[in-house]
C-alpha cells in the first residue's frame, strides 16, 4: 500500500511571522490516524527554519519549493540540496510548471536538479503536466511522456525509490479549474504505465503519484477517491489553516 501525501505549496507567500503562524496552526490541527496521510508544508526558502521550529516534534514534515543541481559553488542565489537536508527538509519541489514558464527550467535541467536533490537524500517531489493548449490537441500523454523520461533520465531503479510524481496540468493551477477525477485517474495510470515501462511493475505500484491544481476542501474527496491518486500538491488552498486542514482531515474518510 502506498502512503498517501498532501503537501502545501505556500509559492511566494508568506512572511516569516505568518508563516510560523500558519505552521503551528495547522501542525496543532492535524487529526492523526491510521489512515492519515503524510503531511508536507513547503515554505518559501527564508521561512523554512521559522516553519520547522513549529513543526517539530509533530507529525508533519518540511519541504521546499525549489534547490540547486550541485552541491556547492559560485551559484549567487541559489540554494543547495545539502543546504536543505541540513535544516530539516526531507522534500524538495522540482519542475513546477511555474518554474518551467517564468525561470525556463527545461527537463535536462530538472533532471540534473533531481539527481542532485535524490543524491543530498532529498525526496523530490517531480512535477508534470500540460498546458491548456497541449490538452486540447490532444497531447497530454505526449508531453507527460517526454517531460518524465527527461526527468528521470539515467536514474536508477535505487535512486527512483524516494521519487513522488505530482500531475499538475498547467490550466488547472490557479484557475479554480480542476481535472475532473476521471482525466487526472487517466494521466495517473498513463504515468505508472510509463514507469511500468521505463524500470518494472513493482517500482510502478510503489512510486506515489499525487494531483495538484484547484484542490479544495470541496472537491478533494473525489479526487482522492480514485485508486491511482495518492494524494495532493495544493497551492491557494494551502495558504489558510481551515481550507488546508479540511482537505488533509478528510483523508481518513475519503471513500464516505
Ligand atoms: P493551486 O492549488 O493554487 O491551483 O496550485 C497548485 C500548485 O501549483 C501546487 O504546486
Amino acid at each position: 500500500m502506498r502512503e498517501p501525501i498532501i503537501a502545501g505549496n505556500w509559492k511566494m507567500n508568506k512572511t516569516n511571522p505568518e508563516a510560523r503562524e500558519l505552521a503551528k496552526s495547522i501542525a496543532q490541527g492535524i487529526e492523526v490516524s491510521s489512515s492519515s496521510p503524510e503531511v508536507v508544508l513547503c515554505p518559501p526558502f527564508t521561512a523554512l527554519e521559522a516553519v520547522m521550529g513549529e513543526i517539530s516534534g509533530s507529525e508533519v514534515k518540511l519541504g521546499a519549493q525549489d534547490a540547486f543541481w550541485d552541491i556547492q559553488g559560485a551559484y549567487t542565489g541559489e540554494i543547495s540540496p545539502i543546504m536543505l537536508l541540513t535544516i530539516g527538509c526531507e522534500y524538495v519541489i522540482l519542475g513546477h510548471s511555474e518554474r518551467r514558464s517564468y525561470f525556463s527550467e527545461d527537463d535536462q535541467v530538472v533532471n540534473r536538479k533531481v539527481k542532485a536533490a535524490i543524491q543530498a537524500g532529498l525526496s523530490p517531489i517531480l512535477c508534470v503536466g500540460e498546458s491548456l493548449e497541449e490538452r486540447e490537441k490532444g497531447q497530454t500523454e505526449a508531453v507527460v511522456n517526454k517531460q518524465l523520461r527527461g526527468a528521470l533520465n539515467g536514474l536508477s531503479l535505487e535512486e527512483l525509490k524516494s521519487l513522488v510524481i505530482a500531475y499538475e496540468p498547467v490550466w488547472a493551477i490557479g484557475t479554480g479549474r480542476t481535472a475532473t477525477p476521471q482525466q487526472a485517474g487517466e494521466v495517473h495510470s498513463f504515468i505508472r504505465d510509463l514507469l511500468s515501462r521505463l524500470y518494472d511493475f513493482e517500482v510502478s505500484q510503489r512510486i506515489r503519484v499525487i494531483y495538484g491544481g484547484s484542490v479544495k476542501p470541496d472537491n478533494a474527496r473525489d479526487i482522492f477517491n480514485q485508486p491511482q491518486i495518492d494524494g495532493g500538491l495544493v497551492g491557494g488552498a494551502s495558504l489558510e489553516t481551515e481550507s488546508f486542514l479540511g482537505i488533509v482531515n478528510l483523508y481518513p474518510s475519503r471513500g464516505d
